[in-house]
């Protein structure tokens, strides 16, 4: 017997270990190698007929051998096992698969997005500035004199701590987003088509349509010669792309310390058609928005020239806008966070 005969036995067991499938055919394959009539155990018996020396060594490579063998068939049965308890995890391809809630964009930032968008298609480009603002900002830039009446309108957050200053201005909470007209005129130079986003502040006292907090859209651009025909233009193509195409609009003589002319904006009411419903309390008409033409004093203060410019800039209540496009009647669904008023956008 050659060593070369012992190899071949290995090999041999190696090409046949290859297609056993199942724990069953393994053992009938170990009884025929190393059974009690098996392959090893042959080799072993012929041991006999061999001189003293020889046996020696040829036992010595036959149990070499074996616990070769014996290692290949374990190895085997391990594989066997594991893959026998990964095909009994049971998987039922029928069963729906586990629901993922996705979460939904907020009705408010719906309707931002969708209002942006109409302007943004128009060439204007988004600009936003922070909710906690100066005084100068908010209300003297815009031509607001901290003494006149109007400065009520605005009812404000002051922020009172006085060591709270900014270059030794009167912080307070943003009561519209008008001051970024100052902001973004302050810091580039026109053309200039804008459309602001935000949070605004007012202490109102909560109920069906007020909030302490809630969402304008300010909109203004600065050229030479802009005409209150660009400004109707304008807000008459937002209202017929936000509320459809059969919309009329029509604008009341209004006064903002910031604009002049002013105006008051209102659409025919969505709901009766102009026949004079509850949501429009009879009159036909809802006020969506204030505009005007930008005041020479606003230029002024911002360093353009009122001589060589003009500019027009409106100002809405995304909530309201909101409320009648949707048909809610409270304002304070918006802030309470009910998945069952959300899941509806
Ligand atoms: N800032 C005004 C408001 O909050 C709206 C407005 C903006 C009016 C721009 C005219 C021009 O009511």
């Amino acid at each position: 017997m050659h060593n070369f005969d012992l190899f071949q036995i290995e090999k041999s067991l190696e090409q046949e270990i290859k297609s056993i499938n199942s724990l069953k055919e393994l053992e009938s394959l170990r009884v025929k190698y190393l059974g009690r009539k098996g392959i090893i155990n042959q080799l072993t018996s012929k041991l006999a007929l061999l001189p003293l020396e020889e046996r020696r060594l040829q036992g010595q490579r036959i149990n070499l051998l074996k616990e070769k063998l014996i290692s290949i068939f374990s190895s085997k049965e391990d594989q066997l096992k594991l893959s026998s308890e990964i095909k009994l995890v049971p998987v039922e391809v029928g069963l729906p698969g586990i629901i993922q809630s996705l979460g939904k964009i907020h009705p408010l930032n719906k309707v931002i997005e969708e209002i942006c968008d109409v302007f943004l298609r128009m060439g204007f480009s988004i600009a936003e500035g922070p909710e906690i603002e100066t005084e100068y900002n908010n209300f003297t830039g815009l031509n607001i004199d901290l003494e006149h009446p109007s400065r009520d309108v605005f009812d404000t957050f002051y922020i009172e701590d006085q060591n709270l200053k900014f270059k030794n201005q009167n912080l307070l909470l943003r009561s519209h987003t008008s001051p970024v007209q100052i902001r973004v005129m302050k810091e580039r130079k026109p053309p200039l088509a804008v459309i602001v986003p935000g949070k605004v502040y007012r202490p109102d006292a909560i109920d069906a349509s007020h909030s302490f907090m809630f969402h304008q859209i300010e909109g203004f651009l600065v050229d030479k010669d802009v005409k209150f025909s660009d400004l109707k233009g304008t807000l008459y193509l937002f209202a017929k792309e936000i509320f459809g195409k059969d919309i009329k609009m029509r604008f009341r003589p209004h006064f903002f310390p910031f604009t002049e002319p002013s105006a008051e904006v209102d659409i025919s009411c969505i709901i009766c058609k102009g026949k004079g419903c509850y949501v429009c309390k009879r009159k036909g008409w809802l006020e969506i928005l204030g505009a005007g033409m930008i005041h020479p004093q606003v230029f002024r203060n911002v360093g353009y020239n009122p001589i060589h410019l003009s500019g027009f800039a409106f100002g809405m209540g995304i909530e309201r806008i909101a409320m009648l496009k949707y048909g809610i009647d409270d304002i304070r669904l918006f802030f309470e966070n009910d998945l069952r008023f959300l899941e509806q956008f």
